[in-house]
């Protein structure tokens, strides 16, 4: 075994284990930690965090943290809380004009459940985007590893039948994501570009960084030069530049697309674009899974943990 299998397997050991989880929670140290990336596990944490990112004019995207999940009670809980949340934007004043929107996770809300999954998880994003409706905001379906990428984009079509401002994630690793950006670069179509996040086998991703990040460049050119709006969700300082570039070669108006980071991530970058007048959108994760999220995400992908470490000791 090497070193980054190891590490893998002694992160997804921790991530299980509750007398971890107590130990990190109790400790001053991580617990700050933690809330430079989530900011609560109370739907009013997402709010107040939101509230506090308008200050400076930047956008939400809030999600309600967990996924996975086989049992049905939690993901109508899951569905509740993006109900309870939307309501609250609203009440706040902060979901119209897509101020605040929202990010699901399919599997989070019982796609995984054996029988009627897809049907289940599908009924449940319908009732919250009605409730992002009535809020006058929007949805954005995040994507997960790439045996659910059909199953999503499935769900995606659907939905946009009822409410056609719902937003897709193209993950620039999949070999298959130029052809899925010509597919989702037309009028009205919201594609959140990402490089993604989860260990996939070589077949279906490109594995190196140079690979992904110039996979990324093609689907920028192609959801930029599209009748869509682009939305550029990188920490890359190349990758951010690029976009610039290609936005002003396209001569878009800086309404017709947006960039977006993590919570906690570059805030200092996230204020720059947002006060040299371009849209600046925020991904910020709440609830109580916050433990498992963050380990899996570093368990998922090891070149993840420099990714947080990094931010630990930067906020550039
Ligand atoms: P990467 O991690 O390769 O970093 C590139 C460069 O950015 C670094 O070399 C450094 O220069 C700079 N940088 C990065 N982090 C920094 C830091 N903390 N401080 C200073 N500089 C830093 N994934 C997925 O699979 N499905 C999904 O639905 C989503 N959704 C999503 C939404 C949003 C809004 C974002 C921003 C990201 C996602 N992701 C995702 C995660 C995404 O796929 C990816 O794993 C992370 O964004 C990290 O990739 P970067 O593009 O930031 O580059």
């Amino acid at each position: 075994m090497n070193a980054s299998d190891l590490l893998r397997n002694s992160l997804l050991q921790l991530s299980k284990s509750g007398t971890v989880r107590t130990t990190i929670e109790r400790a001053p140290v991580s617990r700050g930690v933690v809330r430079r990336f989530v900011p609560g596990e109370a739907t009013a944490d997402a709010v107040r965090a939101t509230a506090e990112l308008r200050m400076t004019n930047r956008l939400a995207t809030i999600d309600y943290l967990g996924e996975d999940t086989l049992d049905l009670t939690q993901a109508i809980h899951t569905r509740d809380a993006y109900l309870e949340l939307l309501a609250e934007l609203k009440r706040a004043d902060l979901s119209q004009l897509g101020m605040g929107e929202v990010s699901l996770k399919l599997s989070a809300l019982g796609q995984m459940l054996p029988g009627d999954g897809t049907k289940i998880a599908l009924e449940h994003a319908r009732e919250i985007c009605q409730a992002a409706d009535d809020a006058g905001t929007t949805v954005t379906l995040d994507m997960e590893d790439h045996t659910t990428t059909d199953a999503t984009l499935e769900a995606l079509r659907e939905l946009r039948q009822d409410f056609p401002w719902v937003g897709a994630v193209i993950q620039s690793y999949l070999r298959r994501s130029e052809a899925d950006c010509r597919d989702l670069a037309h009028e009205g179509s919201r594609v959140r570009l990402c490089k993604g996040a989860y260990k996939e086998p070589e077949s279906v991703a490109y594995q190196s960084s140079e690979d992904v990040d110039t996979a990324y460049v093609r689907c920028l050119k192609i959801l930029m030069a599209g009748d869509g709006y682009p939305m550029v969700a990188s920490h890359d300082p190349r990758l951010v530049e690029i976009a610039g570039a290609l936005a002003a070669h396209h001569r878009r108006d800086p309404q017709t697309y947006e960039y977006q980071m993590l919570y906690g991530i570059r805030p200092e970058e996230q204020k720059r674009i947002a006060d040299r007048g371009n849209q600046m959108r925020v991904y910020i994760p709440y609830g109580e899974e916050w433990y498992g999220y963050l380990m899996r995400r570093l368990a998922e992908r090891p070149r993840n943990l420099s990714f947080f470490l990094k931010s630990l000791i930067s906020k550039k």
